[in-house]
C-alpha cells in the first residue's frame, strides 16, 4: 500500500470520510490555485455552509504553490523540498475533535503506521499555545517541544479566510548528513524536516485583517506526501525519490547532460515543472496572457529555459510530461485519458517559446551593445515580461561582463504589472458572500428540487431576500425567493436557470426572472407586483421554454458522445451553455475540427435522435456509475449517490439536469458554427428542436429567394450559368481592349524607360501583355499582377535596362505575397497567395524598379 492509501485508510478507520482531490482551480476568485487540503472545506470552517453529517474528513489533495500567498516557484530546483505541485495528505474536523485528538492521531500515524522512531520526532507549537504544549508533553520530552511565533506557527489560507495557530511535526534526519552550524532544532539548516502541520482553526480573518472567532473550533492538517516518501526511501532530497528520479533520468537522456552539481538544478526544475504542467493542462487550464493561464505559461517557460541552458533548441518537455501522465495514471486516470492532448498543448507552447528565446537574445544583444555600465531596467522587464526571460537569467548573462541591471526601474515595471494582476484577480461576488444565505441554510437546510417531472407546483415561501441579499419579511418589486421545495431548475451543468410565473389564489402576482444556486440553496430572482410574505402559499408555473432547453440539453449529451466517437477519447467538456434556442459546447481539442468531421458529428447526433431511444434515469452509487462508463465532469463535486442519464448504449453521463424522455423529441440537430476560443479549446454551437426548425426554415428561404433571383429551380446550374456569362463578358471586354488590355494601364517614363506596374484582370494573358509591351518600346520595365479567385499570378519583363533583372525583381516581390518563382533576366513569372498584400507588392515593385533604373 502506498503512503497515500495508508493515510486515507488510517483516518477512514477513525471515522473520517475520504474526499477526492478537488480541482487545482478553486471556485474562489481570491485564490489563484488550490494551495492546501482545506480549500475544499473552507466554507464549512467559516460556517458559510453547514458541516456535513460526518464531521470528520480526510483527503490527499493536489496543491499548486506558484503564485498568490503561498508561492514556492522561485525556490524550485534550488532547495531539497520546494515544488510547484505536491500532494497534501490531510485530516479535518468540522467542530468535532480538536487539539487532543488531532495530536494523538498524528502521533499514532507517524509512529505506528510510518514507524518513525520517537527519538527522531520534534514538534513546535505557537508561542501562546500552552494547551498544545501540554498535550505534546504526554508524548515527548519538554526539550523537544519548541514555541515559535506567528511567522512559523500561525497558518492562513490567504489574506482573508479561516486561520489559526498551528503545531508542526519535524523529523530529525540525523547528524551524519547535516552538520552545519544552522542544523539545530529551530535553526535554518535542513536537518530537522517539517513533515506535518496541524492547524487549530479558530479564527476567520476579514478584509481589514481583523480576526473573528470561528463558530466551532476545527482541525485542518497537512502533510507533504513527497517529503514522507523521501524519508521512507532514506533520501535527504525529495528529487532523489522514486517520484522524481524517472523524470530526471528522462531529462538526462534527452539533454545528454549528467545529473551532477553543474546541471542538477536544471534537471530538477524540469522534473518538478513537468508535473504541474501536466496536471494544470489536464484540469483545463490553458496557456494565457493573464491569470492562471499566465502562471502556467511562466512555469513552462522556466522549464524550457532550463532545457535551453542544457543545450536544447527544440521542444522536449512534452516527452517528460508524457512520462508524468504514464507514471501517475494509476492514481489519476484522467492523465492517461488526456495524455495526447496534454502533450500537444505543451509542445505547441514550447515551440512558441523556442521562437521567443531567440528573439529575446537578439534584443538582449542589441541592448548590450548600447550599454555602458547599467543595463536598462525597462529592457530587462521587457525580456522578462514579453520574452519570458526571468530576471536572474538576464543577470546571469550580464554577470560575466560585470554589468548590473537597473533594478529600480525593473521593479517599478514589475510592481505596475503586479498591481494589474492583482486588480484582475479582485473577486467579484463579495456582496453575495455577505448575503444572508448562511442563516437560511442554518434555519432550513437545502431545499428540494421537484421539477424533474412537473412544471407546476404549490410551494411555501420560507425566506425572502431584497436585492442586496438581505433577509426581509415582505417583498414587493425585485428580490429573491426561497421556497420549501421548488419546480424551478437552478442554472448548472450547462443549462440556464428556469423562469416562470407566480400565482397566488389563481391570480398572477409576479414573474420568476431566473433561478440559481447560492451556497446550495435553490433561489429564484423575482419581480413581484403585489406583495408577498414569508409563509405565503403560492403556485409556480415554469415557463414552457423549459421543453426546448431540455431538448438542447439532451442534444448536448449526444454531441458529447459523438465528439468522443469521431474525434477521440481525449475530448472533454471545457464549458457548456444550454438555452432554449441554442447550445454551446466547449471541448479540449488541439486543432480546428474539419468540415468533414463536423459533418460526421452532426450526422451521428441525428442518427441517435432518429433511433428514438428512451431516456434512462438511474440513481446509482458513484463507483457503480463510473464502472458503467458514465462520463463525469472534471472538477464537478458529486455525492455518493449520483444521477445517471443514458440514451441506449450511445451516451451515459452523470447529470442532475432536465432531459426529454426520448431522443426523438429532439427532432433535429444542426451545427451552426465551430471556432477556437483559446489554445486547445474549440467551441461548437448548434441548434435543435424548434430552433433547428427555424434554422432550416431560414436557409430554405434563402434558397427560395436565390431560385427566384436566378429564375431557375436548379440553383447550382443557375450559378454556373451566371459565372459563364461573367467570363464571357470579361473576354469581350479584353478583346475590345486591344487584345491584352494594356493600353488602359498607367505608366511612367523614367529617363527613357517606360515603367508599368499594375494589377490586371484575371483573364489577361500576362506573358502576352509583357511581350507586346517589349515589342512596342525600346526600353521597358513591366510588372503585372492578377488575382484569379485567390490565386495570384505575377509576371515581369525588362528590356534594355542594365541594373534591373526580371528574375531578381520578381524574387524580391513574391516574398511579400507569399509565393515564389523565377525566370530569366528579361522575363520572369511567380505565384502567390496573400491577396491582401497585392497593393503593398505593387508599391514595393515600383520602388525596387525605381532604385535600379
Ligand atoms: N492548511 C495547512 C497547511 O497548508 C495544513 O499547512
Amino acid at each position: 500500500m502506498d503512503v497515500r492509501d495508508k493515510f486515507l485508510k488510517f483516518f477512514e478507520n477513525k471515522g473520517h470520510k475520504i474526499y477526492s482531490s478537488m480541482p487545482l482551480v478553486p471556485d474562489d476568485p481570491s485564490l489563484l490555485f488550490t494551495n492546501a487540503g482545506m480549500v475544499q472545506f473552507k466554507d464549512i470552517f467559516t460556517g458559510k455552509i453547514p458541516a456535513p453529517k460526518n464531521k470528520r474528513a480526510t483527503s490527499s489533495q493536489l496543491c499548486i504553490r506558484a503564485g498568490g500567498k503561498h508561492n514556492d516557484l522561485e525556490n524550485v530546483g534550488y532547495t531539497a523540498r520546494h515544488h510547484t505541485l505536491f500532494e497534501m495528505l490531510g485530516n479535518f474536523s468540522f467542530g468535532d475533535y480538536f487539539k487532543e485528538d488531532a495530536i494523538s492521531f498524528a502521533f499514532e500515524f507517524i509512529t505506528k503506521e510510518l514507524k518513525f522512531d520517537t527519538k527522531k520526532i520534534y514538534v513546535s507549537v505557537h508561542e501562546s499555545d500552552d494547551e498544545a504544549f501540554a498535550i505534546w508533553e504526554k508524548y515527548l520530552p519538554k526539550e523537544k517541544i519548541k514555541r515559535f511565533g506567528d511567522k512559523d506557527n500561525f497558518w492562513q489560507m490567504g489574506d482573508i479566510g479561516p486561520c489559526g495557530p498551528c503545531s508542526e511535526i519535524y523529523i530529525d534526519q540525523g547528524e551524519e548528513n547535516f552538520n552545519s552550524k544552522e542544523d539545530y532544532f529551530g535553526g535554518e539548516g535542513d536537518r530537522f524536516l517539517e513533515i506535518w502541520n496541524l492547524v487549530f482553526m479558530q479564527y476567520e480573518r476579514d478584509k481589514d485583517g481583523t480576526l473573528h472567532p470561528l463558530p466551532k473550533p476545527s482541525i485542518d492538517t497537512g502533510m507533504g506526501l513527497e517529503r514522507i516518501v523521501a524519508l521512507l526511501e532514506g533520501k535527504t532530497n525529495n528529487f532523489d525519490t522514486s517520484l522524481f528520479m524517472p523524470l530526471i533520468n528522462k531529462s538526462v537522456e534527452i539533454t545528454n547532460k549528467p545529473y551532477n552539481d553543474k546541471f542538477k538544478a536544471s534537471h530538477r526544475v524540469i522534473a518538478d515543472h513537468s508535473r504541474s504542467i501536466a496536471f494544470l493542462l489536464a484540469q483545463g487550464v490553458n496557456f494565457d496572457k493573464e491569470g492562471r493561464g499566465y502562471v502556467l505559461r511562466r512555469i513552462l517557460r522556466r522549464a524550457v529555459r532550463h532545457g535551453y541552458l542544457l543545450g536544447l533548441k527544440k521542444p522536449f518537455l512534452y516527452e517528460i510530461i508524457g512520462m508524468v501522465c504514464d507514471n501517475l495514471a494509476y492514481h489519476y486516470s484522467y492523465l492517461a485519458d488526456k495524455k495526447t492532448y496534454i502533450q500537444d498543448q505543451c509542445k505547441a507552447e514550447e515551440e512558441r517559446f523556442f521562437q521567443t528565446i531567440e528573439s529575446g537574445m537578439e534584443i538582449f544583444k542589441k541592448e548590450l551593445e548600447k550599454t555602458k555600465d547599467i543595463f536598462s531596467g525597462k529592457i530587462a522587464f521587457k525580456l522578462y515580461d514579453t520574452y519570458g526571460f526571468p530576471l536572474d537569467l538576464t543577470q546571469d548573462m550580464l554577470r560575466e561582463k560585470n554589468i548590473q541591471i537597473d533594478i529600480n526601474t525593473f521593479e517599478q515595471y514589475m510592481n505596475e504589472q503586479k498591481t494589474r494582476a492583482r486588480d484582475a484577480w479582485k473577486g467579484s461576488g463579495d456582496e453575495i458572500k455577505n448575503g444572508d444565505f448562511a442563516s437560511i441554510l442554518e434555519e432550513f437546510g437545502e431545499n428540494k428540487f421537484i421539477g424533474y417531472d412537473t412544471n407546476k407546483a404549490k410551494c411555501k415561501i420560507l425566506a425572502l431576500l431584497d436585492i442586496n441579499y438581505k433577509r426581509v419579511d415582505k417583498l414587493e418589486g425585485d428580490g429573491y425567493i426561497f421556497l420549501d421545495e421548488t419546480p424551478l431548475y437552478p442554472e448548472g451543468g450547462g443549462p440556464i436557470g428556469d423562469n416562470g410565473e407566480i400565482y397566488k389564489n389563481d391570480k398572477k402576482i409576479g414573474e420568476i426572472i431566473y433561478t440559481k444556486k447560492y451556497f446550495g440553496l435553490n433561489i429564484s430572482e423575482v419581480s413581484i407586483k403585489s406583495q408577498i410574505k414569508i409563509n405565503d402559499e403560492i403556485e409556480i408555473l415554469v415557463d414552457k421554454n423549459r421543453f426546448e432547453i431540455a431538448k438542447h440539453h439532451s442534444a448536448t449529451h449526444l454531441l458529447h458522445a459523438s465528439l468522443r466517437k469521431i474525434l477521440g477519447l481525449h475530448i472533454s467538456q471545457a464549458g457548456s451553455l444550454v438555452e432554449s434556442n441554442r447550445l454551446r459546447f466547449d471541448i479540449t481539442h488541439p486543432k480546428p475540427i474539419s468540415k468533414k468531421e463536423l459533418e460526421l458529428i452532426e450526422f451521428e447526433v441525428n442518427r441517435i435522435i432518429n433511433l428514438g431511444l428512451e431516456t434512462k434515469i438511474e440513481l446509482l452509487p458513484i463507483n457503480e456509475a463510473k464502472a458503467k462508463g458514465a462520463m463525469a465532469l472534471f472538477g464537478e463535486k458529486y455525492g455518493d449517490i449520483v444521477r445517471v442519464i443514458s440514451f441506449g448504449d450511445e451516451s451515459c453521463e452523470l447529470c442532475g439536469g432536465i432531459h426529454i424522455s426520448n431522443t426523438a423529441n429532439i427532432g433535429n440537430f444542426y451545427i451552426t458554427k465551430e471556432s477556437g476560443i483559446s489554445s486547445g479549446v474549440r467551441r461548437i454551437e448548434a441548434v435543435c428542436g424548434l430552433a433547428g426548425y427555424n434554422y432550416t426554415k431560414e436557409n430554405i428561404e434563402i434558397l427560395n429567394n436565390a431560385k427566384e433571383l436566378l429564375k431557375q429551380n436548379d440553383i447550382i446550374l443557375g450559378i454556373n450559368k451566371l459565372k459563364d456569362s461573367i467570363h464571357k463578358l470579361k473576354d469581350l471586354k479584353n478583346k475590345t481592349d486591344d487584345g491584352v488590355g494594356l493600353k488602359s494601364l498607367n505608366f511612367e517614363m523614367i529617363k527613357n524607360t517606360k515603367l508599368i506596374v499594375a494589377e490586371v484582370g484575371e483573364s489577361i494573358n500576362i506573358k502576352k501583355a509583357i511581350d507586346e509591351a517589349k515589342k512596342d518600346n525600346d526600353s521597358v520595365a513591366i510588372f503585372l499582377i492578377s488575382n484569379d479567385d485567390g490565386k495570384i499570378n505575377i509576371g515581369c519583363g525588362v528590356k534594355n535596362i542594365n541594373n534591373l533583372k526580371a528574375n531578381e525583381w520578381i524574387k524580391e516581390i513574391s516574398k511579400i505575397i507569399g509565393g515564389g518563382g523565377g525566370g530569366r533576366d528579361d522575363f520572369a513569372t511567380a505565384g502567390g497567395k496573400y491577396v491582401d498584400k497585392i497593393i503593398e507588392s505593387l508599391k514595393k515593385a515600383k520602388e525596387y524598379a525605381l532604385s535600379k533604373i
